[in-house]
Parts: C-alpha cells; sequence; structure tokens
C-alpha cells in the first residue's frame, strides 16, 4: 500500500483557524520536542497570520519565534505560508522585498514554503519560487481550489505544467474555504498525478463536514501529504483530526510512520490549553461546529457571516436572499475569481452594494478598480466588458506582472523603519506591517530598559 505522510497545523492554521493565532510560544513550547519526534513530514509553524499576530497581540518576534522552534525541532521540516508577491498580507510587493523575506524565512529556520496566489496568476509565484530553490528551500506551490465555468480538471491540470516547468518541488490542492467534495478530490487528485510526479499536498478546513471523506478520496486518488491537526485543536473551522486519520488509514493499510503513543501524548499536552481558551472566550464554540450552509449557497463560510454582518449594520438583513443571488453574478462579472481573501470580501461588499443602492455598479470599491486594473494580477476568467467600461472608461488594464511597476523597497524600508530596527529582520517586519511593527520595537526598547532598571536597582 502506498505511504500517507502528515503536516501537523496545530502552530498554525488550526491555532488560526480556532484561536485566532493568540496562542503564545510559551504554551506551546513544552510540545516541541514531541511534535518533533512523532514523525511528521512537516510542521506548519509560521507565515499566514502568525506573523501578524506575534507582534500585534503577543509581544513576539515572529522572527525569533522560528529560530526558538527550530532549535526545538531538528528532525521535522518547518513549514510555512506564503501569499506569493504579497508576502503575508494583501498588496503586492518589490520582487527585492520578497527575495530578502524568502531568503531570511530561510535562514531562521523554515524548510518548506508553501506559496500561492488568491487568483493562481502564477507570475505572482515566481519570484518566491526561484528565490525558494535558489536558497535549497522546499517550493510547495498550492492552487487555490475553486469551482467555476472556468475552473475545471483540465484547467488545474494545465496549471500544474506550467507549475512543473517553473521548477517547483511538490504541489499543494489549497481548499481553504472546506468546499472541495469527496468527488471532486478524487477527480482532482486523480488528474493531477496521472499528469505529474510532484509529491502531492491536500490542505482542507472541517467546516462544512467534508474534510475526512474528502482526504480518504484524495489519498485513495494518490495524494502523499494531507494537513491535519492534532485531535484537541481540530475540527470545525480547523483542519480533520490526525490522530482519527492515522488510524483509519493504517487500518486500510496505507504506510503511516507517525508514533500513535506520541500523538496522545501532544494531545494530552494541548487539552488543558483548549479549555484554557474556551474558558477566556478564545475559543468560541460556534466555529468547532459544522456549517453546511457554504455548500448551500456555493459560498464560503467566512463569506456568508461577513454578508450577514454586513446586512445587519445597515438594517437590512431581509436582503439576505438577494444579496446570495447577486454574489456569483458578481463573481461571474469578475471573471470568477476563487473567493478567498482578500476576493471574497471584494466580492461580497460589491455585491450587497449592488442590492442595497437598488443599481448595480452605481459604486465600486477601490479595491475591485485595481482588481480590473489588473493590479491583482490575471482574473481566471474574461471580465465582463460592460463591468469593466463602467469602472475604467476607456483606460486600459494593466497586463503585465504588476510588481514589476513597483520600485525596490528594501532601502526605502530600512529609511522608514528608522533607528528602532535592528537588523534586516525588523526591516522586514516593518515593510510587512508599518504600524504594528513601530508599536513592537518601542515596546521591547521600554521592556529592556526596565530590566537593566531592575538589574541595576537590584545590584545597589
Ligand atoms: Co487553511
Amino acid at each position: 500500500m502506498a505511504k500517507v505522510m502528515f503536516t501537523e497545523t496545530v502552530l498554525r492554521d488550526a491555532n488560526q483557524s480556532l484561536i485566532a493565532t493568540r496562542m503564545p510560544f510559551s504554551k506551546f513550547e513544552p510540545t516541541l520536542k514531541d511534535l518533533d519526534d512523532a514523525g511528521y513530514y512537516s510542521l506548519e509553524c509560521w507565515g499566514g497570520a502568525t506573523f501578524d499576530s506575534c507582534l500585534r497581540y503577543l509581544d513576539e518576534d515572529p522572527w525569533e519565534r522560528l529560530r526558538k522552534i527550530k532549535a526545538a525541532c531538528k528532525k521535522t521540516k518547518l513549514q510555512m505560508l506564503l501569499r506569493g508577491q504579497n508576502l503575508l498580507g494583501y498588496k503586492h510587493y518589490p520582487d527585492d522585498v520578497v527575495r530578502t523575506f524568502v531568503d531570511r524565512s530561510i535562514d531562521n529556520g523554515i524548510d518548506v514554503i508553501r506559496i500561492f496566489d488568491a487568483l493562481n496568476d502564477l507570475r505572482n509565484l515566481e519570484v518566491s519560487v526561484k528565490e525558494t530553490l535558489k536558497r535549497g528551500g522546499v517550493a510547495q506551490v498550492a492552487i487555490s481550489y475553486t469551482t467555476s465555468p472556468v475552473h475545471n480538471i483540465e484547467a488545474y491540470v494545465r496549471q500544474i505544467k506550467e507549475i512543473e516547468n517553473m521548477g517547483a518541488t511538490a504541489l499543494c490542492i489549497k481548499d481553504m474555504a472546506g468546499v472541495m467534495s469527496p468527488k471532486e478530490a478524487y477527480d482532482l487528485v486523480k488528474g493531477i498525478k496521472e499528469n505529474s510526479k510532484l509529491q502531492l499536498h491536500v490542505h482542507t478546513h472541517c467546516t462544512t463536514g467534508l474534510a475526512f471523506m474528502t482526504y480518504l478520496k484524495s489519498v485513495e486518488a494518490g495524494a502523499d501529504v494531507i494537513d491535519a491537526a492534532i485531535s484537541c485543536f481540530s475540527g470545525g473551522t480547523s483542519q480533520p483530526a490526525t490522530e482519527t486519520l492515522v488510524y483509519a488509514l493504517k487500518q486500510f493499510g496505507y504506510e503511516v510512520n507517525i508514533d500513535m503513543a506520541i500523538l496522545k501524548k501532544i494531545n494530552d499536552f494541548y487539552k488543558p490549553i483548549r479549555a484554557g481558551f474556551l474558558k477566556d472566550g478564545t475559543l468560541n464554540p460556534l466555529v468547532m461546529a459544522t456549517d453546511a450552509d457554504a455548500l448551500n449557497y456555493q459560498i464560503p463560510g467566512g463569506m456568508l457571516s461577513n454578508l450577514v454582518s454586513q446586512l445587519t449594520a445597515a438594517n437590512k438583513l431581509d436582503k439576505l436572499g438577494e444579496v446570495l443571488e447577486e454574489t456569483p453574478r458578481v463573481r461571474k462579472d469578475m471573471g470568477y475569481p476563487p473567493l478567498v481573501t482578500p476576493l471574497s470580501q471584494m466580492v461580497g461588499v460589491q455585491a450587497a452594494n449592488n442590492v442595497l443602492s437598488g443599481e448595480r455598479y452605481k459604486t465600486v470599491s477601490k479595491e475591485i478598480t485595481a482588481y480590473l486594473r489588473g493590479e491583482y494580477g490575471h482574473p481566471p476568467g474574461p471580465i465582463d466588458p460592460d463591468f469593466q467600461k463602467k469602472v475604467l472608461g476607456d483606460e486600459n488594464p494593466n497586463t503585465g506582472r504588476y510588481a514589476e511597476t513597483l520600485a525596490p523597497g528594501m532601502d526605502q524600508g530600512k529609511k522608514d523603519a528608522g533607528p528602532h530596527a535592528r537588523n534586516v529582520d525588523d526591516v522586514l517586519s516593518y515593510i510587512v506591517f508599518p504600524q504594528i511593527a513601530e508599536k513592537f520595537f518601542e515596546a521591547r526598547e521600554k521592556r529592556e530598559e526596565n530590566k537593566v532598571k531592575y538589574k541595576i536597582e537590584k545590584a545597589g
């Protein structure tokens, strides 16, 4: 039987999906040795929201967190999530910033970089993939999973071929919303495996309740690695449980080199931590439930709850039905972008505005205007010409790679960050999250001053 490997997400996606990435390093530190010994293919532990949350809420230097994880985990690959040319945010950064960010991630301990673009515009991945390969890292390119008239297996397989030509080391199907069905996963994984020798990872979420079935069918179709979370941080908006999957797959005879006794130890360790987050309200029981609405409406659960709160705020919740009908029309006009952040918000807000104002595209956000200008990349399908004309007039959209239009950013970033930034890692923190990084730097200085004062007082 084939071999199935696991990526453990408790330090990144599970943490992000269930408790908004609020677990500080000090809480998970004692478990790092076991995580390293369990037999995972990789530990997803950095990137995504971890960086922002470290600086903004946890008063932790994200780079230092990474170095400390690396010091404790010497056997297992450390994995991060990178939004291609957008790094960890939503705007495009200049190429020199992207290259330096990748370099420093690898220097500080990352082995595998999962790189994706919300629009699956591969030009937005080129620079980070190339730099990862140059530095000896694993460049795992992820396609953002979605369904639409322009997204089908043939189109995905064509894209896989292009990803191979970029030199990528591995592939991932990334279903951020948990909407990929077992059948869709089976057909897609099979289609990809028939056309590519690259190691294939599958990533999904339990949100709609499909995930366990989706993984089983993915494995049957030849997926090599699946993403899962230790059971007490699994389920709901997080990944399926690692132990459960290992148990089921082993029974089928798959080769799974994971130590169940260590998994139990890890889970026992996290149980009281989970209880603490539940008690203080960081973990909302709602995110642990199954919500199949996303399947009925064909839009991700997070997007649905945003629409509900937008309409509630406008006292127009009775218009929800109309907005849900308008949403796919707006998406079609925009060339069927995958409904992932930030596009899900952009499409949802526009659909609501179209309904509430009584006229389609009476107002259009600056983000959607930028999208039509080509600043996010190629839309997957054609943009409705009337819509484009209404917003852009006679202006022609930029069809080149948007980052080409940006001036280099490292020197400017260093100047802007000022004397608080002590090294290139600080400069990168500043470039990606300027205000938050500045606050973090100031707090760090205060903390150090207080420490010195305390030492002097003690000595005196
Ligand atoms: Co995810």
